[in-house]
This record gives structure tokens, sequence and C-alpha cells, in this order.
């Protein structure tokens, strides 16, 4: 088989953003593109001899991508190539297969929660070792390459048939292709008591995973209808598919509209939950009753003990620093520790490789633990189930019981999307500057005390991240912060993150855009949000 070495220049714009490069789909399968940068991965990481895991989330172009792929990890001289069946690998399966099987680390194939299709969006980003997404060292030095590339290198010859399980070989290296469930189901079992889960099911328990036509399906059928026993039907858009169905495979109350007027309906099932393109995001509903992920980490973090795989403890708990300090409170109540880092679960992954932190989320629908590198929807669902089973009770009933004891952060995020850039920049950039003039102003009855552009030194290896976003704290230890999305593909996205602390005993159950109403109002006045953007309501509320 021969090896080609394709002439190539520089195209401008590849830079990995929080999670991967990822751009429009027509963008990707443009003259070069996939081929620049994924050898740009190679480069950076060294392919000669090494193994690499790669799957991703089925939307449009992850069959072709992944024969590109495979073609030039073989010209690159990799050795082996572990790749789930049909290209087909959730972000935390592969994240899971990178560790189990102790890769040179993987290539994921995905756009997470934006749409796919033709006209849609489409991603790659690299995992290490460890089986988290690479840290901004490493995507810089990608980067870097992708603007200095001359060349990249590339076999001719047949698709590897991906379709059925079993070792073949390209051009002398080894392919893998495995079940792409099977592993992580595995793991699955030995972190949560399936038993309890199982008796719950069979007594009767009614839940709805909507798995909104992305890549969680198949791992939701197996795990909870196959092997807990959960009515079949209990898993609806189950079957992956390359436009997800049309649907934008975001697990939120506006994306998973359906699931939210399920779980608010007449005869609605106990649990809720969806999970987003990829499966490493997860939201979770009870009866009547949204769970905001800030929450739910809490919740998750006071009871994890409750499930095997946590039963000697945590470590310690760390959030991104716009999720609520509602975990806080919890480890503060356990005697753990407790970290506050930038938004992205890459900063989670030196915490968790150096034992400090057990359980990470974000507000962002995202929680996981240290069984992978990356967040993961089923797991969170899995826990909670776990939980559910332990105790006995509602998700209601142990919210309310859970605000009762540590008093309840009131949390919502409003985001206003596709905003022009130049004029998001420009607000941003008024903002900070307003910044040292802030402290001590009254707004909206609260006193401002303090407010500053979010700094994060790695307490691992001491590297710095500046400029995370900009918070406003007030004396009643209310908050906003503002920041721009780093995972976007069209214009500027404003991610506004407000926050109100209630100690209870009274005022525990208001709805939380009511509760937070002062906030949001002052949030949109000190950012001056309409005069920037035009804009005066948002278009996603969590
Ligand atoms: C991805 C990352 C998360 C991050 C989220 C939001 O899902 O994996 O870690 O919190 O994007 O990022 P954004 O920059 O869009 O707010
Ligand atoms: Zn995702």
């Amino acid at each position: 088989m021969t090896i080609r070495t394709v002439a190539t220049q520089p195209i401008a714009g590849q830079k990995p953003g929080t999670s991967g490069l990822r751009k429009k789909t027509p963008v990707f399968m443009g003259h070069h593109y996939l081929e620049n940068f994924v050898q740009s991965i190679f480069d950076v990481v060294g392919a000669q001899g090494k193994t690499f895991v790669l799957g991703g989330d089925g939307r449009y172009f992850n069959d072709r991508a992944a024969q590109v792929i495979l073609r030039m990890a073989a010209a690159n001289g990799a050795a082996r190539v572990i790749v789930g069946q049909g290209a087909i690998l959730s972000t935390p399966a592969a994240s899971h297969l990178i560790r189990l099987n102790r890769t040179d680390g993987g290539i994921i194939m995905s756009a997470s929660h934006n749409p796919g299709g033709p006209d849609e969006d489409f991603g790659v980003k690299f995992n290490m070792p460890n089986g988290g997404p690479a840290p901004e060292a490493v995507t810089e030095a990608m980067f870097k390459r992708t603007t200095e590339i001359t060349e990249y290198k590339v076999v001719e010859a047949q698709d590897v048939d991906l379709s059925r399980v079993g070792r073949t070989s390209l051009a002398g290296m080894v392919v893998d292709v495995v079940d792409p469930v099977a592993d992580y189901a595995a793991l699955m079992e030995g972190l949560f008591d399936f038993g309890a889960i199982r008796a719950m099911f069979a007594g009767g328990f009614r839940m709805r995973m909507d798995s909104m036509c992305a890549v969680t399906g198949p791992y939701a059928v197996e795990i909870l209808e196959n092997r807990l026993g959960a009515a079949r039907g209990t898993c609806v858009n189950a079957v992956p598919l390359p436009d997800f169905g049309g649907m934008h495979p975001d697990p939120n109350p506006t994306w998973a509209k359906a699931l939210m007027d399920e779980m608010f309906g007449a005869d609605a099932p106990d649990f809720g939950a969806a999970s987003d393109g990829d499966g490493d995001r997860n939201m979770v509903v009870g009866r009547g009753i949204y769970v905001s992920p800030s929450d739910s980490l809490a919740v998750l973090a006071a009871n994890a003990h409750l499930a095997p795989g946590y039963a000697r403890g945590l470590k310690g708990v760390a959030r991104s620093m716009p999720t609520s300090a509602a975990a806080d409170r919890v480890a503060e109540a356990l005697g753990i520790a407790s970290y506050e880092t930038p938004t992205g679960w890459k900063f989670f992954g030196n915490l968790l490789d150096a034992g400090r932190a057990t359980i990470c989320g974000e507000e962002s629908f995202g929680t996981g633990s240290d069984h992978v590198r990356e967040k993961d929807g089923l797991w969170a669902v899995l826990l909670w189930l776990n939980i559910l089973a332990v105790r006995k009770q509602t998700v209601a009933e142990i919210l309310a019981e859970h605000w009762a004891k540590f008093g309840r952060n009131y949390y919502s995020r409003h985001d206003f999307e596709a905003i022009a850039t130049d004029k998001a920049d420009a607000m941003m950039g008024a903002l900070r500057a307003a910044l040292p003039g802030l402290k001590g102003q009254v707004v909206e009855g609260m006193a401002i005390a303090g407010a500053d552009d979010f700094a994060y030194t790695d307490p691992v290896d001491g590297s710095v991240s500046t400029k995370q976003g900009v918070r406003v704290m007030f004396a009643d230890g209310s908050r906003f912060v503002l920041r721009l999305s780093g995972t976007g593909t069209e214009g500027a996205t404003l991610r506004m993150y407000l926050e109100r602390y209630a100690a209870g005993p009274g005022g525990l159950d208001l709805d939380p855009q009511q509760a937070l109403a002062p906030v949001i109002r002052a949030a949109m006045g000190i950012a001056r949000v309409a005069e920037f953007t035009g804009r005066t309501a948002p278009d996603v509320v969590t």
C-alpha cells in the first residue's frame, strides 16, 4: 500500500475552542480541512508506533471522517487504532476505552450538543492518555501547527469495514473494531448497585430517557432496559441519526421540551433524563420538578456514598466558576475540599488525576467523576437512580430535604445567542473597564461587594488561566457572571449566570426566575446588554 504525502497550505481559523475544533460541517468537509487538522494533531502528539481510540457521536460526516483519520493514522505510523463499531463512541465511552486499554490518547469526532447534518456542525478533538481533553498547551501547539503545515500523510486504501466487530488491518496498522457499549456498561455495573435499581424498576418505578436521536441511545437501551429491566419504551429517540432527527441535542429545558412537558404533565413518570449529542451532558427531572445542574451536582455529592463505587466517600468536589456554590456547602459539611475552576471539563483533569477531587460538575449540564476523564451523562442518570433506589423518596422530596439542610442557591443561566462578535466583544470590553468602579455601588437594593475577571491557578501544575469570566458579587451572597461561550460556531453567545442564596427555612420554594429577578435586572443594567447588543430577553433559559 502506498503512503501519499500531500502538499497543503495552512487554513485560517483551526483554533480549538472549549472542547476541540468545531465548525460548520461544509467547512470541515472542505478541501484539506480535516486532513490539515488531523495531521497537526499527529505532528504534535506523535503517531509512530502508538495506539489510539477513535469514535464519534454518529453525526453527518462521522463515518467518512473516521475513514480519513484511519488512513492518516496508518500513514503516520500508528501501530493500532481501537474504533467503535460504525465509528460510534460516546465521549465518556471513548474516555474509558483510552484508559482501559492504556492507549496513547484518542480522537473523538463530535460537536457535542450542537445540531448535526450537512449544514450544521462537526468537530474533532484529541484526548490525552489519561482519557481527558487535551490541555490548552497541547491544543495551542496543534493550532500553531495548523498555521505552518505544508503536507499531510495518508495511505491509499479501501475503506475499513467498521460494521463488524473484530480485528482487521490497514496498511500494517491494526484496527480493532469494538462494541461501543460493552466496556462502558461493565464499568457502570461496577460503580452502581444494579440490583437495587433493578428492584426499583421491578416495583413499578417509571422513567423516561430521551437520547435526542444522538449517541446515548444504544447505551441507554442496553443499560436501562436490557440490564436494569426498565420497561421497553423507557428510552425514546434512542437511535442515533446523522442529523439527530432534526433535534438540537442539548439537554436543557428549552431543547428537551418534550421531556419537560411529559414530566410536568398528567401521568408523568417518576424520573426523566436527557443527554446530548455525544453523551457527556445530562439533564434530570423529577415528576413536576426540574433539577438545575448546580443542584444536581450538590445532591450527587451529598449522596454519592449510597452507591458502591463511592461508598468510601469523596476526596473532594470541583465545580466550574459559573456553577452555583451549592456543591461547596456540601463539601464543607462533608469536611472535604472544594475547587472552583474555569469553564471547560479539561480543567478538572489535573484534580482528578492528582486524587484531589472525586466528583465534578458544571452548570452546563455536565457531571462526572474520576471513573473517566470526561463528564458522563448516563453516569449521572445512574447515580441518581441508585440514590432514588436507596432513599426510596421522590426527586422532589430529596431536593426539599437538601435545601432544608443546606439552604438553596437559586440559579439560572440566560443565553443570548448569535450576537455579532464585535458587539459582544465591545460589551465585554466596556464591562471589564467598569469593574474597578463597581465595588460599593448599590444596584437593585443590593450592595456590590466585589467584581473581577476570574483567573485560575491550577493547584497541581501551577498553570494560570486568565479572563475566564466577569463576576459581580453582592453583599447578600447573590452574584452574576458574564462570559462569552467558547463552543459556538456562529457569532457570539453571551452567557449570563445568575445566583441568589436563601438560607431558609422560609423562602425555599420560589420560582427561580422570580427569586432572581433583582439579580437579572442588575446584570442587564450593569453590563448594558440592550445598549450594546439590542437584546432585551434571552434565547435560552436554563
Ligand atoms: C462543553 C465543555 C464544558 C463546558 C461547556 C460550555 O460542553 O465540555 O466543559 O462547560 O462546553 O462551554 P461554553 O464555553 O459554551 O459556555
Ligand atoms: Zn457533549
